[in-house]
């Protein structure tokens, strides 16, 4: 997480600047935060008095519902934003806005753009924390954490092992598939980074008019354009959506047939190892890039990915906002010491 604005505040505007160790640390919080899921009053007091914006301004169901669940039971305070009934309508610029937002006293923005860059913009402008809730084409870390956290939470327990035992070694030679449309995707190119900062082999599978104009900087195993070729081969074969809001479908002959060529059939799941496992992160286009009867598969980890991603938000919301924040460069007091304190109880 870095310092960039006013105040002195920490962020987490993007995979690239967290590195192995910030991520490994944010995964080891998140334990506590599914412990404190499992509770039968899910909810704990470490944000009281503090005050999260939800400012989002392009759709979502998941994300947003999961950062003000997240921030819900740490106790703080939630507002929800939404760009589309509000006074940005009338033309109020988003800086306005934001600075208008953040005069009301607000610790925390989790920020939703439709422009690459927009988060980080908010956390020049305001005295608080920003977290990018996925900014156009460029990132969506938090969707990356928690599905790393997922893939180690499924590893530990075929492993027989408990998770504050898994390590991030576990994501070493970790052979996984992100399948589909790479090209509009924030969440391949988040997922790419963490796994590839954990040593995971990444194979990128797609129609060439899916993939990124350049790899450079795209820490990959390889690329392929043969789905049917690289399925009995990986641990996790992660599908993408189709995401027609950007112009996929000007990508390709047709939709038809993309998904003849790249959508998980369940011929096609049967083609994949005993222990592979299918992951997507929502929403999902059924027909398309996952048949139903694959999302159905106990091998399918969707669902368990949501779950997880309240865990992994209140881990990033109390680290960007409790009392025991750290940085990644290991020179502050240290989270974990406190922890057991902040969620006791
Ligand atoms: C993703 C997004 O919005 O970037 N959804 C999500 O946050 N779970 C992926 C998508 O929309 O395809």
């Amino acid at each position: 997480m870095t310092e960039l604005s006013k105040g002195g505040h920490r962020h987490l505007l993007s995979i690239a600047e967290l590195g192995a160790d910030g991520i490994e640390e944010i995964l080891e919080v998140s334990d506590a935060f599914v412990e404190v899921g499992r509770r039968s009053i899910p909810k704990v007091p470490s944000l009281r008095g503090r005050t999260v914006v939800t400012l989002f301004a392009e759709q979502s169901t998941r994300t947003r519902l999961s950062f003000e669940t997240a921030a819900k039971r740490l106790s703080a305070d939630v507002l929800s934003f939404s760009v589309d009934t509000s006074s940005v309508k009338k033309g109020e610029s988003l800086r306005d806005t934001v600075e208008t937002v953040a005069a009301m006293g607000v610790d925390a923005f989790v920020v939703r753009h439709t422009s690459a860059g927009a988060p980080a913009a908010v956390a020049r402008w305001v005295d608080a924390s920003v977290v990018n809730a996925g900014d156009g084409w460029h990132e969506h870390p938090t969707q990356a954490l928690l599905d790393c956290y997922t893939i180690r939470q499924v590893l530990a327990e075929r492993a027989g092992r408990a998770l504050e035992d898994t390590g991030v070694e576990c994501f070493v030679g970790l052979r996984v598939a992100i399948v589909g449309d790479v090209r509009h995707s924030r969440v391949a190119r988040s997922l790419v980074l963490a796994l590839g900062a954990l040593g995971a082999e990444v194979t990128l599978v797609a129609p060439g008019s899916l993939l990124p104009p350049s790899l450079e900087g795209w820490p990959l195993s390889k690329v392929s354009y043969d789905l049917d070729a690289v399925l009995p081969h990986v641990d996790v074969c992660y599908l993408l959506r189709l995401q027609s809001e950007r112009g996929a479908g000007a990508f390709l002959p047709s939709v038809r047939e993309y998904s003849a060529w790249y959508g998980l059939t369940s011929r096609r799941a049967a083609l994949l190892g005993d222990d592979a496992l299918v992951m997507h992160p929502g929403p999902m286009n059924r027909g398309i890039e996952i048949a139903d009867d694959v999302a159905a598969l106990p091998r399918s980890l969707v669902l368990r990915q949501v779950s997880n991603g309240v865990a992994v938000r209140m881990a990033v919301l109390f680290m960007l906002l409790g009392q025991g924040q750290v940085g990644t460069g290991g020179s502050g007091p240290g989270l974990l010491p406190t922890l057991g304190t902040v969620v006791g109880g």
